[in-house]
């Protein structure tokens, strides 16, 4: 049986949801280049083309907004649960973790693994990550939680919600950009976790939770929070080179840098460049984009590694006044789309996932009873 180490370049399975090409450094969401959805789309609209294939129409798209908006607002007993949670200092990640299970609970028809069930699952998760994350950061702070809007779009609630005062434009399409582009990605690994777990027919909610669970590492989804305590250490541009040199010297990861699967650069981590400077230029600060500028170019001169989408993710939302702590789960608000999809597509024509271990312990040998040890 042939091995390969971290399941490095073995195809796990069909998709229709996402195609990667990491030699070209494209992506594509059901067919449609990344480029193009980041310029043209909105999140909600990617969301149901992940869920559904097809773009919706505009009458669709106006119903699909509605329906999420309607679905913000949090059970009495998610809220305090979220209440509890920031009172004990909770972080967010595991925090994100009780609120789904807890969703579950509320859920009568939670365990239906019928399409329509886990479709309304869905609705529910995506449109209530926003409300429990900005709770939970309201209530840390000590500050009154903000109602969800009944009509906003995801990037406009989610933004409302946390700073108690809607953002302005160019704050509102980062945001929405930054969700397009942070989607999906084909068998990433929470997404293959999330499949795994919906292989067992294991319902949605625990797909969920395992994939949040495996987001958070900072190999994963967690890298994003490691790139901007970096920025911060490393304080000024004139010391990024030195640091990451160091770092380097030191064998250590620069955070942010390098991926499995493309080999030229991510068409996202290009997007979000953009972004970051945007931002830094209006703001009249680029500052982080300046230190985060002279880290790439560093890491390309000493290693040749591309940036990923965690490394420009973290200088924009740091820019758009979310907390470092809330990095990782802002990136769930985005990822519970892709997640929710290919748990649908894995129900839809499922075999359990269990592949093969290659064994390298002890050949088989007598037992050696306790009183012979
Ligand atoms: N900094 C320094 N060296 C690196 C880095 C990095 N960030 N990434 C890879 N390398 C080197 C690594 O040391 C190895 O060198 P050598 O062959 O000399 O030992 C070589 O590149 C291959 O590394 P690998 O660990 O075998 O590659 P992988 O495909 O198993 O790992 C990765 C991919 C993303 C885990 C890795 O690049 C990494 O640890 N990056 C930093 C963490 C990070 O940014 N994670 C976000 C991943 S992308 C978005 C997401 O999933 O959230």
């Amino acid at each position: 049986m042939a091995v390969s180490a971290g399941l490095a370049d073995v195809v796990a399975g069909p998709t229709a949801i996402c195609d990667v090409n990491g030699q070209l450094g494209q992506l594509f969401y059901r067919g449609y280049d990344i480029r193009d959805l980041a310029r043209e789309s909105s999140f909600e609209e990617v969301v149901w083309l992940l869920w559904r294939g097809e773009l919706p129409s505009a009458s669709e798209l106006a119903t699909f907004r509605a329906e999420l908006a309607a679905q913000r607002r949090l059970p009495d007993q998610v809220a305090l649960m979220v209440d509890r949670l920031a009172a004990m200092n909770a972080t967010p990640m595991p925090m994100l973790r009780v609120a789904t299970t807890l969703l579950q609970v509320e859920d009568p028809n939670a365990d239906k693994v019928a399409e329509g069930a886990e479709r309304q699952a869905s609705v529910h998760l995506v449109a209530r990550f926003p409300t429990i994350l900005a709770r939970y950061q309201r209530r840390h702070q000590g500050l009154e939680p903000v109602e969800p809007s009944p009509n906003a779009d995801q990037a406009t609630a989610y933004l409302t919600m946390l700073h108690g005062t809607p953002p302005d434009e160019l704050d509102r399409q980062a945001l929405d950009i930054l969700l397009i582009l942070l989607a999906d990605h084909e068998f990433n690994a929470s997404t293959f976790t999330a499949r795994v777990i919906a292989a067992t027919l294991a319902n949605v909610y625990s797909a969920i939770d395992g994939a949040i669970a495996a987001l958070s590492g900072p190999l994963h989804g967690g890298a994003n929070e490691q790139v901007m305590h970096m920025l911060e250490q490393i304080g000024s541009a004139s010391h990024a080179r030195s640091y990451v040199e160091n770092l380097l010297a030191q064998k250590k990861r620069v955070m942010g840098f390098g991926h499995r699967v493309y080999r030229s650069e991510d068409p996202r981590a290009g997007i979000l460049r953009q972004i970051a400077r945007e931002l830094g230029e209006r703001k009249q600060d680029t500052h982080w984009f300046d230190i985060a500028t002279q880290v790439e170019e560093t890491v390309w001169n000493a290693k040749h590694l591309y940036p990923n989408v965690d490394f420009y993710s973290a200088p924009i939302m740091h820019q758009l006044g979310i907390p470092t702590d809330l990095f990782t789960p802002t990136f769930a608000v985005s990822r519970v789309a892709g997640w929710t999809a290919h748990v649908l597509e894995q129900h839809a024509n499922n075999r359990l996932i269990r592949p093969r271990g290659d064994y390298i312990g002890p050949a088989p040998r007598p037992y050696v009873p306790l009183s012979a040890r």
